[in-house]
């Protein structure tokens, strides 16, 4: 049995949560990088083991209540202990909801809002005994804003994920057990890449396609200003080693700048310089 903390980050295999196993663990956290593939975990425990860094790859499928549960119960027999718990595991979905099935809107949900709610409910108990634990949502600026357009879905589910974590913070409080929000703006990962877009979609002869095109040219200031992950995982190690974290960090160069005029302009005014940002190609961060 381990005297470390432990820590568990589901959606190891690369960004944000690669960055943030590897410095929990660089930073004495006995660490479980989980993935629901664990052909991806071969390079972040190649490093590891070169490094001589406690981290350990499990495989834990977010989606699957038996692959939760045994990760989960192995982790427990093994140390005796959770320490940290940090949902990261995400998608994005793109397209307009006209084009967007309810089946996709439901996979979305599935893993960027259930699959938190099953891997927290998972490790609550342990925590909950040992009257200690920190538990980390990965939500985005797009939980506090609709900023991006054709991501209904994506909002909405991060949306969720902040209300749900408000909600949950109440109820456990008194069992000593944090739970926390990180809002990341733009980070440089294989996000992009790996978003799934509306299988209905088609340039040929939507009526989204010019718009969406607009749109992606758009997005070229936006990503040019994008943020490591590391930044994202140097917020989340000073969370977990906080003796009285706040509710909620942003990360990211570009996360401070839109949530401050979130809080500075009025709903119709905010959505102006949402709609100046995308489609007059200002981008979020202006000189
Ligand atoms: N990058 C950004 O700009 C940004 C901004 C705000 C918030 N975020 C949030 O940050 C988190 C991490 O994203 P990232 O930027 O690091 O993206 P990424 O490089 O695409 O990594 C996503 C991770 O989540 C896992 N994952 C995705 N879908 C899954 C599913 N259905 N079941 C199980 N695991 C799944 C992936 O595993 P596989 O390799 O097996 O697919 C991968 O390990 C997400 O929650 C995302 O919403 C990202």
């Amino acid at each position: 049995m381990t005297e470390e903390k432990v820590a568990i980050v589901t959606g190891s295999s690369g960004g944000i949560g690669f960055e943030t196993s590897m410095l929990l663990a660089d930073n004495g956290f006995h660490t479980y990088a989980t993935t629901r593939n664990l052909n991806k975990s071969e390079e972040i425990q190649e490093i590891a083991s070169k490094k001589k860094i406690p981290l350990k790859t499990i495989q834990l499928d977010v989606n699957d209540d038996s692959s939760v549960k045994e990760a989960i119960e192995t982790i427990v027999k093994e140390n005796n202990r959770i320490d940290v718990l940090v949902n990261n595991a995400g998608y994005g979905l793109f397209g307009s909801l006209e084009e967007l099935s309810i089946e996709e809107i439901r996979e979305q949900f599935e893993t960027n809002f259930f699959d938190v709610v099953r891997a927290t409910k998972a490790v609550i108990p342990t925590m909950r005994k040992q009257g200690s634990g920190t538990i980390v949502n990965i939500s985005s600026t797009g939980g506090r804003i609709g900023l991006v357009p054709f991501n209904t879905s994506y909002h909405a589910s991060k949306f969720a994920l902040e209300g749900f974590t408000e909600s949950l913070r109440q109820e456990l409080v008194e069992f000593g057990i944090n739970i926390i929000l990180i809002e990341p703006g733009t980070i440089g990962t294989n996000f992009m890449n790996n978003i799934r877009t509306a299988k209905n979609y088609n340039t040929d002869n939507s009526p989204y396609a010019k718009t969406i095109k607009r749109m992606f040219e758009g997005s070229v200031p936006i990503m040019a200003n994008s943020s490591h992950p590391r930044e994202v995982a140097q917020v989340i190690l000073n969370v977990v080693n906080s003796s009285s974290p706040n509710v909620r960090y942003s990360a990211g160069k570009d996360a401070e700048v839109v949530l401050k005029k979130r809080s500075e302009l009025s709903d119709r005014e905010m959505e102006e310089w949402t709609r100046e940002s995308w489609f007059d190609k200002k981008g979020f961060i202006r000189q």
